[in-house]
């Protein structure tokens, strides 16, 4: 499974990168607007920055337009900004129709905002690269998100789907592994969620007791 940070936060993005497991980023238009990027130039050039801190892995930026002929010269500007851009498009039928076109001109896309297992398979037969269900969202309007992870998995697996599966709005890192063993492709992430991972109250007592036992023989 892939490892994506879902932020705009170039230090949170920088710190996930030193980690070394990073594999790219996503980040939407509330995301921006939290690191109080303003005005098409500082978006751009932000794009721009994460791009050269992941070192070629996908970074998705998302249009802020809803008709497919706006979606369409909004995503053909955000995919000239840096070869990694991955252009983010709404689950909706203007959508659909512009993640078509992107794909027939060779240009990657992420659907995001994906609910139901309908609407993750018709954004790939669509083409897109990635399809985006928001788990998180899910679970907090009393649905499983994990469930349509494994329900989107079986379908792609079974009618050999390329596209991935790319799980959004995690909001933990068991979520993590939960969408690993669901069959997910990448997990886009909280950098939290991430160094979640790396917890555990077994590993701190085991190391400050081999730091102690090596103070012996030092
Ligand atoms: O990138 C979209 C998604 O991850 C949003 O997460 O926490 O706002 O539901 P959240």
């Amino acid at each position: 499974m892939k490892y994506f940070i879902d932020t705009a936060n170039l230090n949170q993005i920088k710190e996930a990168h030193d980690l070394g497991i990073l594999d790219g980023v996503t980040t939407n238009p509330s995301l921006m607007a939290k690191e109080g990027i303003k005005g098409e130039s500082a978006v751009n050039k932000h794009y721009q920055t994460i791009c050269e801190i992941v070192e070629g892995g996908d970074v998705s930026a998302e249009v802020t337009t809803v008709d497919f002929k706006s979606i369409v010269k909004q995503g053909k500007k955000l995919a000239a900004l840096a070869k990694n851009i991955v252009v983010k498009v709404p689950m909706i039928p203007d959508g659909v129709q512009a993640i078509k076109w992107f794909t027939d001109n060779g240009i990657l896309t992420n659907c995001t905002l994906i609910f139901s297992a309908g609407k993750a398979m018709l954004a790939a037969k669509a083409g897109a690269a990635y399809v985006s269900p928001f788990i998180g969202r899910i679970d907090d309007s009393g649905w499983d998100g994990i469930e349509l992870i494994e329900q989107i998995s079986h379908i792609f697996t079974i009618q050999q789907i390329d596209s991935q599966i790319l799980a959004a709005s995690i909001r933990s890192s068991l979520h993590i592994i939960k969408c690993s063993e669901a069959g997910d492709n990448v997990c886009t992430c909280p950098l939290e969620s991430i160094i979640g991972l790396t917890k555990h109250p077994l590993t701190d007592i085991g190391l400050a007791k081999f730091m102690e036992d090596a103070k012996k023989f030092a």
